[in-house]
């Protein structure tokens, strides 16, 4: 009784399964399970042994198959695909490893070890070729993402600096190299900084030389830097070192004039500063500025605000004096460069400070004419037209 049960039950099981491949075979899914589930189901009912032959080849059918897909897919997503297909959940092995557990005992272990086989097969397979597809996608990427650092880069408009602000930057490191302080100051200036302070009181006829453009309530376009000096003076006490680059502007306008222009502003007060101090420093800015060999001499002049005032010539850069057609200094071997002088005592005084215990030496430098002299440019004009033509060449 109990032996018949058992083989009751056992049909039942078998045909369940058998339904259930056939459903899947209808689907169009697994047909050579379905078959040899068929066939074990009609084994059974006959009381006779399974034929595992059948199903054994089926394995080692579904692996090879699986081998020959694996070896011939091209990506990783496609081999992806693959393993689910032969080796998912619903794929045709697992539905022979389910399989299995329906056969009678005797038949299992070489149907089980069959399948079990048939997967390590595929697992060998998939991984071979998902460790060869990793390096062929890789070298794939290196290879399409390769920069070619031989190639020229795409050219970048760089602006330059203007050629004045060339000169200022010369004239100012070298001055910051001896020690001396960057100072500035306002362009819309007072009356009193611009002119009077200076020496240059109201009605004085020194103050019709600087073409002035008056602003209301006493201030004024600044005419030159040298209120830097005062306002510096005003602020601090000696020893005073400073160098003052900036704009400045006159009623003026012809090729070497132009309205607004720069100047650079030096002041030097200490104990003990004379002349001779004025033309070392003076030199060295020269041959720093123009090159090694300009030498640089003194001439009479006269400021408000300097006394003795003199201005300082370069020798000409370009023919050193020798050329009496050249170009630059016209032949005369010399070029104007800028206006001096011993800071005058009253000045001193206004601000302060004791001109019996300090004195001083101021300077004033255009450094667009700086520039027309070095780079040979013969109209101011050009500095300050925006043409990039011209900007271009420096
Ligand atoms: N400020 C004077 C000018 O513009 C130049 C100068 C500066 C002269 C300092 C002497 C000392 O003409």
């Amino acid at each position: 009784m109990a032996r018949l049960a058992r083989e009751a039950a056992r049909l039942a099981n078998t045909s369940k399964f058998a339904e259930q491949v056939r459903q899947a075979a209808e689907a169009g899914r697994h047909v050579d399970v379905s078959k040899f589930a068929e066939q074990a189901r009609q084994a059974a009912e006959a009381g006779r042994h399974v034929d595992q032959t059948q199903v054994v080849a089926e394995a080692s059918r579904l692996a090879e198959q699986a081998q020959t897909a694996v070896k011939a897919a091209n990506s990783l997503a496609e081999l992806e695909r693959l393993r689910v297909e032969y080796l998912g959940r619903s794929s045709q092995l697992t539905e022979l490893r389910r399989l299995v557990r329906e056969l009678p005992v005797e038949a299992r272990p070489q149907v089980g070890g069959a399948a079990n086989k048939a997967a390590q097969n595929m697992e060998g397979a998939f991984e071979t070729r998902w460790a060869e597809l990793t390096v062929a996608e890789r070298e794939e990427r290196l290879r399409s993402e390769a920069v070619d650092v031989t190639l020229p880069g795409v050219p970048y408009p760089k602006g330059s600096l203007h050629p004045s602000m060339r000169v200022v930057d010369e004239v100012v490191d070298f001055f910051v190299g001896l020690g001396y302080r960057v100072a500035e100051g306002p362009e819309v200036e007072t009356d009193y900084l611009n002119f009077t302070a200076l020496n240059i009181p109201p009605g004085h006829p020194a103050r019709t030389m600087q073409d002035t453009f008056f602003l209301d309530e006493g201030l004024v376009l600044r005419t030159q830097t040298s209120p830097i000096q005062i306002r510096t003076m005003l602020s601090q006490e000696p020893p005073v070192y400073i160098v003052s680059p900036g704009k400045t502007y006159r009623r003026d306008s012809d090729p070497t004039h132009t309205p607004m222009f720069h100047q650079i502003e030096g002041l030097a007060v200490d104990r003990g500063i004379t002349l001779a101090h004025l033309k070392g420093t003076l030199a060295a800015m020269a041959r720093h500025v123009f090159g090694e060999d300009v030498k640089v001499r003194l001439r009479p002049s006269y400021f408000q605000f300097t006394e003795p005032s003199v201005e300082l010539d370069v020798s000409c850069f370009v023919c050193g004096g020798a050329d009496p057609k050249c170009k630059v200094c016209k032949g005369a071997g010399w070029l104007e460069m800028l206006g001096a002088g011993m800071v005058d005592p009253t000045v001193l005084s206004e601000v302060g400070y004791d001109p019996e215990e300090f004195t001083g030496f101021a300077f004033g430098m255009g450094p667009d004419r700086m520039a027309m002299v070095k780079y040979g440019i013969s109209d101011l004009r050009l500095f300050f037209e925006g043409d990039l033509r011209f900007l271009r060449q420096f």
